[in-house]
Protein backbone atom coordinates (compact mmCIF):
# COMPACT_ATOMS: atom_id res chain seq x y z
CA UNK A 1 0.00 0.00 0.00
CA UNK A 2 0.66 3.37 -0.57
CA UNK A 3 2.99 4.69 2.45
CA UNK A 4 1.71 8.47 2.32
CA UNK A 5 -1.92 7.42 1.53
CA UNK A 6 -1.39 5.41 4.76
CA UNK A 7 0.24 7.94 6.86
CA UNK A 8 -2.15 10.21 5.83
CA UNK A 9 -5.22 8.48 6.65
CA UNK A 10 -4.34 7.22 10.19
CA UNK A 11 -3.09 11.00 10.92
CA UNK A 12 -6.78 12.23 9.41
CA UNK A 13 -8.62 9.49 11.67
CA UNK A 14 -6.73 9.21 14.75
CA UNK A 15 -5.48 13.31 14.64
CA UNK A 16 -6.26 14.94 18.11
CA UNK A 17 -5.99 11.30 20.16
CA UNK A 18 -2.65 11.17 20.25
CA UNK A 19 0.79 11.46 18.81
CA UNK A 20 2.06 10.69 15.74
CA UNK A 21 4.73 8.67 17.27
CA UNK A 22 2.77 6.70 19.29
CA UNK A 23 0.19 5.60 16.58
CA UNK A 24 3.43 4.39 14.82
CA UNK A 25 4.53 2.41 17.41
CA UNK A 26 0.94 0.13 17.30
CA UNK A 27 0.85 0.06 13.70
CA UNK A 28 4.11 -1.29 13.53
CA UNK A 29 3.31 -3.75 16.22
CA UNK A 30 0.00 -4.87 14.49
CA UNK A 31 1.60 -5.19 10.94
CA UNK A 32 4.70 -7.50 12.50
CA UNK A 33 2.68 -10.56 11.27
CA UNK A 34 0.19 -11.02 8.67
CA UNK A 35 -2.50 -13.48 10.24
CA UNK A 36 -1.66 -12.59 13.99
CA UNK A 37 -3.01 -9.04 14.47
CA UNK A 38 -6.37 -9.61 15.95
CA UNK A 39 -9.32 -11.59 16.67
CA UNK A 40 -12.31 -9.60 17.05
CA UNK A 41 -15.59 -10.38 18.27
CA UNK A 42 -18.69 -8.45 17.43
CA UNK A 43 -21.37 -8.74 20.02
CA UNK A 44 -25.11 -9.40 18.16
CA UNK A 45 -26.75 -6.07 19.39
CA UNK A 46 -23.51 -4.35 18.38
CA UNK A 47 -24.70 -5.32 14.34
CA UNK A 48 -28.37 -4.75 15.21
CA UNK A 49 -27.66 -1.10 16.69
CA UNK A 50 -24.19 0.19 16.12
CA UNK A 51 -23.44 -1.24 12.57
CA UNK A 52 -22.47 2.60 11.20
CA UNK A 53 -19.51 2.63 13.29
CA UNK A 54 -18.53 -1.01 13.30
CA UNK A 55 -18.34 -0.66 9.24
CA UNK A 56 -15.84 2.67 9.38
CA UNK A 57 -13.61 1.32 12.22
CA UNK A 58 -12.87 -1.83 10.12
CA UNK A 59 -12.78 0.08 6.93
CA UNK A 60 -9.95 2.24 8.62
CA UNK A 61 -8.26 -1.22 9.56
CA UNK A 62 -8.25 -2.12 6.16
CA UNK A 63 -6.81 1.03 4.70
CA UNK A 64 -3.68 0.78 7.10
CA UNK A 65 -3.58 -2.62 5.70
CA UNK A 66 -4.34 -4.81 8.97
CA UNK A 67 -6.61 -7.87 8.22
CA UNK A 68 -8.07 -8.86 11.44
CA UNK A 69 -10.32 -11.83 11.75
CA UNK A 70 -14.08 -11.36 12.72
CA UNK A 71 -16.31 -13.56 14.23
CA UNK A 72 -19.90 -12.41 15.49
CA UNK A 73 -23.07 -13.54 17.42
CA UNK A 74 -26.42 -12.88 16.92
CA UNK A 75 -27.95 -14.04 20.02
CA UNK A 76 -30.78 -11.56 20.82
CA UNK A 77 -31.74 -11.40 17.29
CA UNK A 78 -32.18 -15.44 16.88
CA UNK A 79 -34.55 -14.98 20.21
CA UNK A 80 -36.64 -12.32 19.02
CA UNK A 81 -37.33 -14.08 15.72
CA UNK A 82 -38.10 -17.55 17.76
CA UNK A 83 -40.16 -15.36 19.95
CA UNK A 84 -42.07 -14.31 17.05
CA UNK A 85 -42.82 -17.64 15.71
CA UNK A 86 -43.52 -18.78 18.33
CA UNK A 87 -40.89 -21.62 18.54
CA UNK A 88 -40.06 -22.77 21.89
CA UNK A 89 -36.58 -22.35 23.71
CA UNK A 90 -34.33 -22.45 26.60
CA UNK A 91 -31.08 -22.44 27.54
CA UNK A 92 -28.48 -24.82 29.62
CA UNK A 93 -25.93 -23.39 31.03
CA UNK A 94 -25.76 -20.33 29.00
CA UNK A 95 -26.12 -22.62 25.95
CA UNK A 96 -29.32 -21.88 23.93
CA UNK A 97 -31.19 -25.89 23.74
CA UNK A 98 -31.26 -26.28 19.71
CA UNK A 99 -33.74 -28.40 17.97
CA UNK A 100 -34.38 -29.03 14.42
CA UNK A 101 -36.94 -25.71 14.68
CA UNK A 102 -34.49 -23.44 16.59
CA UNK A 103 -31.36 -24.48 14.24
CA UNK A 104 -33.38 -24.17 11.31
CA UNK A 105 -34.11 -20.39 12.56
CA UNK A 106 -30.74 -19.79 13.64
CA UNK A 107 -29.07 -20.64 10.57
CA UNK A 108 -31.44 -18.09 8.95
CA UNK A 109 -30.78 -15.50 11.33
CA UNK A 110 -26.76 -15.87 12.09
CA UNK A 111 -26.43 -15.74 7.56
CA UNK A 112 -28.60 -12.47 7.37
CA UNK A 113 -26.55 -10.96 10.20
CA UNK A 114 -23.07 -12.28 8.78
CA UNK A 115 -24.20 -10.66 5.27
CA UNK A 116 -25.16 -7.50 7.26
CA UNK A 117 -21.38 -7.42 8.28
CA UNK A 118 -20.20 -8.28 4.65
CA UNK A 119 -22.21 -6.88 2.38
CA UNK A 120 -21.77 -3.15 3.92
CA UNK A 121 -17.94 -3.85 4.30
CA UNK A 122 -17.85 -5.07 0.66
CA UNK A 123 -19.92 -2.07 -0.62
CA UNK A 124 -16.80 0.44 1.16
CA UNK A 125 -14.24 -2.02 -1.11
CA UNK A 126 -13.43 -4.30 2.01
CA UNK A 127 -12.78 -7.76 0.42
CA UNK A 128 -14.80 -9.31 3.46
CA UNK A 129 -15.28 -12.91 2.84
CA UNK A 130 -18.62 -14.39 4.30
CA UNK A 131 -17.86 -18.24 6.43
CA UNK A 132 -20.78 -19.78 7.77
CA UNK A 133 -20.08 -23.23 8.53
CA UNK A 134 -16.85 -23.42 6.75
CA UNK A 135 -14.06 -23.31 9.93
CA UNK A 136 -15.54 -24.92 12.84
CA UNK A 137 -15.23 -28.72 12.83
CA UNK A 138 -17.58 -30.24 15.66
CA UNK A 139 -18.81 -33.36 17.61
CA UNK A 140 -22.29 -32.63 19.33
CA UNK A 141 -20.94 -33.91 22.97
CA UNK A 142 -24.07 -33.16 24.84
CA UNK A 143 -27.15 -34.86 23.29
CA UNK A 144 -29.52 -32.53 25.47
CA UNK A 145 -28.54 -29.43 23.86
CA UNK A 146 -29.19 -30.44 20.71
CA UNK A 147 -27.87 -29.38 17.84
CA UNK A 148 -25.29 -27.85 19.96
CA UNK A 149 -21.47 -28.43 18.45
CA UNK A 150 -17.99 -28.51 20.66
CA UNK A 151 -15.35 -27.39 18.50
CA UNK A 152 -12.87 -30.07 17.83
CA UNK A 153 -11.02 -28.54 14.81
CA UNK A 154 -10.63 -24.84 13.99
CA UNK A 155 -9.70 -24.69 10.08
CA UNK A 156 -7.01 -21.86 10.24
CA UNK A 157 -5.94 -22.65 6.83
CA UNK A 158 -8.78 -21.40 4.96
CA UNK A 159 -9.00 -18.24 7.35
CA UNK A 160 -4.74 -17.33 5.92
CA UNK A 161 -5.82 -18.16 2.63
CA UNK A 162 -8.23 -15.48 2.58
CA UNK A 163 -5.91 -13.09 4.64
CA UNK A 164 -2.79 -13.43 2.16
CA UNK A 165 -5.00 -12.72 -0.95
CA UNK A 166 -6.36 -9.28 1.28
CA UNK A 167 -9.68 -10.65 2.40
CA UNK A 168 -11.58 -10.20 5.61
CA UNK A 169 -12.99 -13.18 7.08
CA UNK A 170 -16.33 -12.63 8.61
CA UNK A 171 -16.98 -15.45 10.71
CA UNK A 172 -20.51 -16.72 11.65
CA UNK A 173 -21.44 -18.45 15.02
CA UNK A 174 -22.22 -22.00 13.63
CA UNK A 175 -20.10 -25.58 12.90
CA UNK A 176 -20.47 -28.68 10.88
CA UNK A 177 -20.14 -32.35 12.10
CA UNK A 178 -18.23 -35.28 9.98
CA UNK A 179 -21.98 -35.83 8.79
CA UNK A 180 -22.31 -32.88 7.94
CA UNK A 181 -24.92 -31.45 10.05
CA UNK A 182 -24.36 -27.82 10.67
CA UNK A 183 -24.50 -27.31 14.26
CA UNK A 184 -24.92 -24.05 16.18
CA UNK A 185 -21.89 -22.51 17.95
CA UNK A 186 -22.05 -20.36 21.15
CA UNK A 187 -20.14 -17.04 19.40
CA UNK A 188 -17.48 -16.58 22.67
CA UNK A 189 -16.92 -20.28 22.09
CA UNK A 190 -16.12 -19.79 18.62
CA UNK A 191 -14.05 -16.94 19.72
CA UNK A 192 -12.01 -18.69 21.89
CA UNK A 193 -11.09 -21.82 19.52
CA UNK A 194 -9.78 -18.78 17.27
CA UNK A 195 -7.70 -17.33 19.19
CA UNK A 196 -5.90 -20.74 20.35
CA UNK A 197 -5.80 -21.55 17.45
CA UNK A 198 -4.14 -18.29 15.67
CA UNK A 199 -2.92 -16.57 18.74
CA UNK A 200 -3.30 -13.37 18.62
CA UNK A 201 -1.71 -10.82 19.38
CA UNK A 202 -5.41 -9.26 20.17
CA UNK A 203 -8.64 -10.36 20.98
CA UNK A 204 -11.23 -7.89 20.99
CA UNK A 205 -14.75 -7.84 21.81
CA UNK A 206 -17.17 -5.41 20.58
CA UNK A 207 -20.29 -4.31 22.66
CA UNK A 208 -22.70 -1.62 23.36
CA UNK A 209 -21.32 -1.03 26.84
CA UNK A 210 -17.54 -0.96 25.88
CA UNK A 211 -15.88 -2.37 28.31
CA UNK A 212 -15.97 -3.81 32.14
CA UNK A 213 -17.89 -0.92 34.61
CA UNK A 214 -16.70 -0.52 38.46
CA UNK A 215 -19.18 0.44 41.22
CA UNK A 216 -19.69 4.04 39.85
CA UNK A 217 -20.43 2.76 36.24
CA UNK A 218 -17.16 3.91 35.47
CA UNK A 219 -14.77 2.02 32.77
CA UNK A 220 -12.15 0.24 34.39
CA UNK A 221 -9.12 1.09 31.70
CA UNK A 222 -7.20 -1.87 33.07
CA UNK A 223 -7.22 -4.93 34.64
CA UNK A 224 -4.27 -7.31 35.21
CA UNK A 225 -5.55 -10.44 35.89
CA UNK A 226 -2.72 -11.65 38.28
CA UNK A 227 -3.51 -8.86 40.70
CA UNK A 228 -7.12 -7.99 40.04
CA UNK A 229 -9.44 -11.22 38.98
CA UNK A 230 -9.77 -12.28 42.57
CA UNK A 231 -10.39 -9.23 44.40
CA UNK A 232 -12.95 -7.94 40.89
CA UNK A 233 -14.73 -11.60 41.54
CA UNK A 234 -15.78 -10.81 45.27
CA UNK A 235 -17.09 -7.28 44.30
CA UNK A 236 -20.50 -7.34 44.72
CA UNK A 237 -20.59 -4.63 42.88
CA UNK A 238 -19.42 -6.13 39.56
CA UNK A 239 -22.49 -7.64 37.66
CA UNK A 240 -23.07 -11.19 36.89
CA UNK A 241 -23.25 -10.77 33.20
CA UNK A 242 -18.86 -8.65 33.68
CA UNK A 243 -17.96 -11.74 35.94
CA UNK A 244 -18.65 -14.69 33.51
CA UNK A 245 -17.03 -12.38 30.83
CA UNK A 246 -14.17 -11.68 32.94
CA UNK A 247 -13.88 -15.43 34.02
CA UNK A 248 -14.27 -16.27 30.17
CA UNK A 249 -10.74 -13.76 29.14
CA UNK A 250 -8.84 -14.86 31.73
CA UNK A 251 -9.33 -18.57 30.11
CA UNK A 252 -8.28 -17.27 27.09
CA UNK A 253 -5.19 -15.25 28.43
CA UNK A 254 -4.43 -18.43 29.97
CA UNK A 255 -4.06 -19.83 26.49
CA UNK A 256 -2.20 -16.63 24.85
CA UNK A 257 1.18 -15.76 24.57
CA UNK A 258 1.80 -13.42 27.65
CA UNK A 259 2.40 -10.30 25.77
CA UNK A 260 -1.35 -10.62 24.09
CA UNK A 261 -4.25 -8.76 25.29
CA UNK A 262 -8.02 -8.87 25.31
CA UNK A 263 -9.76 -5.30 24.90
CA UNK A 264 -13.20 -4.50 25.40
CA UNK A 265 -14.54 -1.72 23.51
CA UNK A 266 -17.28 0.49 21.20
CA UNK A 267 -17.38 0.40 17.65
CA UNK A 268 -16.77 3.56 17.83
CA UNK A 269 -13.33 3.51 19.83
CA UNK A 270 -12.10 0.53 17.90
CA UNK A 271 -8.96 2.49 16.67
CA UNK A 272 -8.24 4.71 19.84
CA UNK A 273 -8.43 1.96 21.52
CA UNK A 274 -5.55 0.20 19.25
CA UNK A 275 -3.37 2.61 18.69
CA UNK A 276 -2.95 5.11 21.62
CA UNK A 277 -1.37 3.83 24.81
CA UNK A 278 -4.62 5.26 27.09
CA UNK A 279 -6.28 3.34 24.62
CA UNK A 280 -10.79 3.02 25.18
CA UNK A 281 -12.29 0.65 26.43
CA UNK A 282 -11.20 -2.39 29.21
CA UNK A 283 -7.30 -3.89 28.90
CA UNK A 284 -7.41 -7.02 30.19
CA UNK A 285 -3.11 -8.68 30.66
CA UNK A 286 -2.57 -12.25 32.24
CA UNK A 287 -0.52 -9.87 34.61
CA UNK A 288 3.13 -9.07 35.01
CA UNK A 289 4.45 -10.45 37.48
CA UNK A 290 7.19 -8.22 39.46
CA UNK A 291 10.10 -9.47 41.79
CA UNK A 292 11.44 -7.00 44.77
CA UNK A 293 15.17 -7.09 44.88
CA UNK A 294 16.97 -6.06 48.00
CA UNK A 295 20.66 -7.39 47.84
CA UNK A 296 22.08 -7.04 44.32
CA UNK A 297 25.04 -9.33 42.81
CA UNK A 298 26.72 -8.60 39.65
CA UNK A 299 24.29 -9.97 37.15
CA UNK A 300 21.57 -8.00 38.87
CA UNK A 301 23.41 -4.75 38.63
CA UNK A 302 23.91 -5.09 35.00
CA UNK A 303 20.42 -6.39 34.28
CA UNK A 304 18.73 -3.07 36.15
CA UNK A 305 21.56 -0.71 34.63
CA UNK A 306 20.66 -1.98 31.46
CA UNK A 307 16.75 -1.14 32.20
CA UNK A 308 17.46 1.84 33.27
CA UNK A 309 19.52 3.22 30.74
CA UNK A 310 17.36 2.11 27.79
CA UNK A 311 14.20 3.37 29.34
CA UNK A 312 15.84 6.81 30.21
CA UNK A 313 18.43 6.91 26.85
CA UNK A 314 21.28 8.02 29.28
CA UNK A 315 24.37 6.94 31.31
CA UNK A 316 23.94 5.47 35.28
CA UNK A 317 26.19 6.80 37.39
CA UNK A 318 28.60 4.46 38.16
CA UNK A 319 28.13 4.72 41.94
CA UNK A 320 24.63 4.22 41.35
CA UNK A 321 24.91 0.96 43.18
CA UNK A 322 27.40 2.12 46.45
CA UNK A 323 23.82 2.89 48.42
CA UNK A 324 23.38 -0.39 49.63
CA UNK A 325 20.29 0.35 51.37
CA UNK A 326 17.98 0.17 47.98
CA UNK A 327 15.25 -2.15 46.96
CA UNK A 328 14.53 -2.46 43.78
CA UNK A 329 10.80 -3.89 41.71
CA UNK A 330 11.72 -5.47 38.74
CA UNK A 331 9.45 -6.71 35.90
CA UNK A 332 9.75 -10.37 34.75
CA UNK A 333 9.12 -9.16 31.48
CA UNK A 334 12.60 -6.83 32.52
CA UNK A 335 10.71 -3.77 30.98
CA UNK A 336 9.77 -1.73 34.52
CA UNK A 337 11.79 -0.84 37.17
CA UNK A 338 11.43 0.90 40.57
CA UNK A 339 14.21 1.57 42.54
CA UNK A 340 13.40 2.91 46.66
CA UNK A 341 15.52 4.40 48.84
CA UNK A 342 15.20 5.11 52.69
CA UNK A 343 15.30 8.51 54.37
CA UNK A 344 14.09 8.00 57.69
CA UNK A 345 11.24 5.91 57.62
CA UNK A 346 10.28 7.06 54.89
CA UNK A 347 10.59 5.95 51.25
CA UNK A 348 12.33 7.93 48.54
CA UNK A 349 11.62 6.78 44.82
CA UNK A 350 14.41 7.71 43.66
CA UNK A 351 13.67 5.93 39.85
CA UNK A 352 10.55 4.92 37.98
CA UNK A 353 11.81 3.26 34.87
CA UNK A 354 8.76 1.99 32.10
CA UNK A 355 10.32 1.06 28.44
CA UNK A 356 8.50 3.04 25.77
CA UNK A 357 7.67 -0.19 24.42
CA UNK A 358 5.79 -1.49 27.20
CA UNK A 359 3.50 1.93 27.79
CA UNK A 360 0.16 1.31 27.66
CA UNK A 361 0.37 -2.48 28.86
CA UNK A 362 -0.68 -1.69 32.59
CA UNK A 363 2.63 -2.70 33.43
CA UNK A 364 3.22 0.82 34.93
CA UNK A 365 0.43 0.64 37.03
CA UNK A 366 1.18 -2.61 38.38
CA UNK A 367 4.77 -1.93 39.62
CA UNK A 368 3.60 1.15 41.16
CA UNK A 369 0.65 -0.96 42.67
CA UNK A 370 3.54 -3.42 43.57
CA UNK A 371 5.75 -0.91 45.53
CA UNK A 372 2.65 1.37 47.57
CA UNK A 373 1.99 -2.07 48.86
CA UNK A 374 4.82 -1.81 50.93
CA UNK A 375 5.32 1.60 51.50
CA UNK A 376 2.88 3.99 52.74
CA UNK A 377 4.65 6.61 52.49
CA UNK A 378 6.53 7.96 49.68
CA UNK A 379 8.25 11.25 48.15
CA UNK A 380 9.74 11.55 44.75
CA UNK A 381 10.22 13.92 42.32
CA UNK A 382 10.43 14.62 38.85
CA UNK A 383 11.25 17.32 35.80
CA UNK A 384 8.20 19.18 35.20
CA UNK A 385 8.34 18.57 31.35
CA UNK A 386 8.32 14.98 32.02
CA UNK A 387 4.95 13.35 30.59
CA UNK A 388 4.88 11.04 32.99
CA UNK A 389 3.76 13.89 35.60
CA UNK A 390 0.14 13.49 34.46
CA UNK A 391 0.05 9.89 36.51
CA UNK A 392 1.72 11.26 39.20
CA UNK A 393 -0.73 14.03 39.65
CA UNK A 394 -3.21 11.61 39.54
CA UNK A 395 -1.49 9.18 42.17
CA UNK A 396 0.05 11.75 44.93
CA UNK A 397 -1.88 13.09 47.45
CA UNK A 398 -0.09 16.33 47.08
CA UNK A 399 2.93 18.03 44.79
CA UNK A 400 5.18 21.17 45.20
CA UNK A 401 6.89 22.52 42.33
CA UNK A 402 10.22 24.43 42.51
CA UNK A 403 11.91 25.73 39.71
CA UNK A 404 13.76 22.83 39.04
CA UNK A 405 11.72 19.86 40.27
CA UNK A 406 8.32 18.73 40.91
CA UNK A 407 8.30 17.07 44.31
CA UNK A 408 5.33 14.60 44.85
CA UNK A 409 4.38 12.20 48.20
CA UNK A 410 1.37 10.00 49.02
CA UNK A 411 0.86 9.50 53.01
CA UNK A 412 2.92 11.93 54.46
CA UNK A 413 0.73 14.57 57.08
CA UNK A 414 3.34 15.64 59.13
CA UNK A 415 4.05 19.33 58.18
CA UNK A 416 7.78 18.77 59.47
CA UNK A 417 8.27 15.81 57.67
CA UNK A 418 7.28 16.70 54.57
CA UNK A 419 9.40 19.85 54.52
CA UNK A 420 12.31 17.68 55.18
CA UNK A 421 11.26 15.25 52.48
CA UNK A 422 10.80 18.30 50.34
CA UNK A 423 14.28 19.26 50.41
CA UNK A 424 15.82 16.15 50.73
CA UNK A 425 14.08 15.62 47.28
CA UNK A 426 15.63 18.77 46.14
CA UNK A 427 18.98 17.70 46.92
CA UNK A 428 19.10 14.27 45.66
CA UNK A 429 22.30 14.31 43.14
CA UNK A 430 21.81 13.47 39.81
CA UNK A 431 22.42 9.76 38.88
CA UNK A 432 21.39 9.56 34.77
CA UNK A 433 23.27 11.54 32.09
CA UNK A 434 21.56 12.13 29.25
CA UNK A 435 23.28 12.02 25.80
CA UNK A 436 23.41 15.45 24.27
N1 LIG B 1 -3.27 0.42 22.30
C1 LIG B 1 -2.88 -0.55 23.25
C2 LIG B 1 -3.48 -1.90 22.93
O1 LIG B 1 -4.42 -1.99 22.19
C3 LIG B 1 -3.19 -0.10 24.66
C4 LIG B 1 -4.65 0.03 24.95
C5 LIG B 1 -4.89 0.52 26.34
N2 LIG B 1 -6.29 0.44 26.63
C6 LIG B 1 -6.87 0.59 27.82
N3 LIG B 1 -8.19 0.46 27.90
N4 LIG B 1 -6.15 0.87 28.88
O2 LIG B 1 -3.01 -2.90 23.38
Amino acid sequence: MNQNFTKDTILKLLSGMSSEKEIRKYLDRFSSDDFRFAVIKVGGAVIENDLENLISSLVFLNEVGLRPIIVHGGGPKLSRALEEKKIQFSFKDGQRITSKEVLDEAIDVFKAENQKITSALIEKNVSAVSLIDDIFKCIIQDEELGFVGSIIETNSNKIRDIISNGGVPVIAPMGYTDKKQIVNINGDKATQALAKEISPDKVIFLSEIGGILDGSDNLISTINIKDDYERLMSEGWLHSGMKLKLKEIKLLLDHLPSNSSVSITKPLYLNRELFTDAGFGTLVKAGHHIDKLKELDNVNKDHITSILESAFKGKLDKNYFINQDKEYYVSGCSRALIAISHYQKIAYMDKFAVKADARGEGLGNAIWNRMTADHKKVFWRSRPNNSINFFYKNVCDGFQKTNEWNIFWIGINNLDELTECIRMASNQPETIAYEK
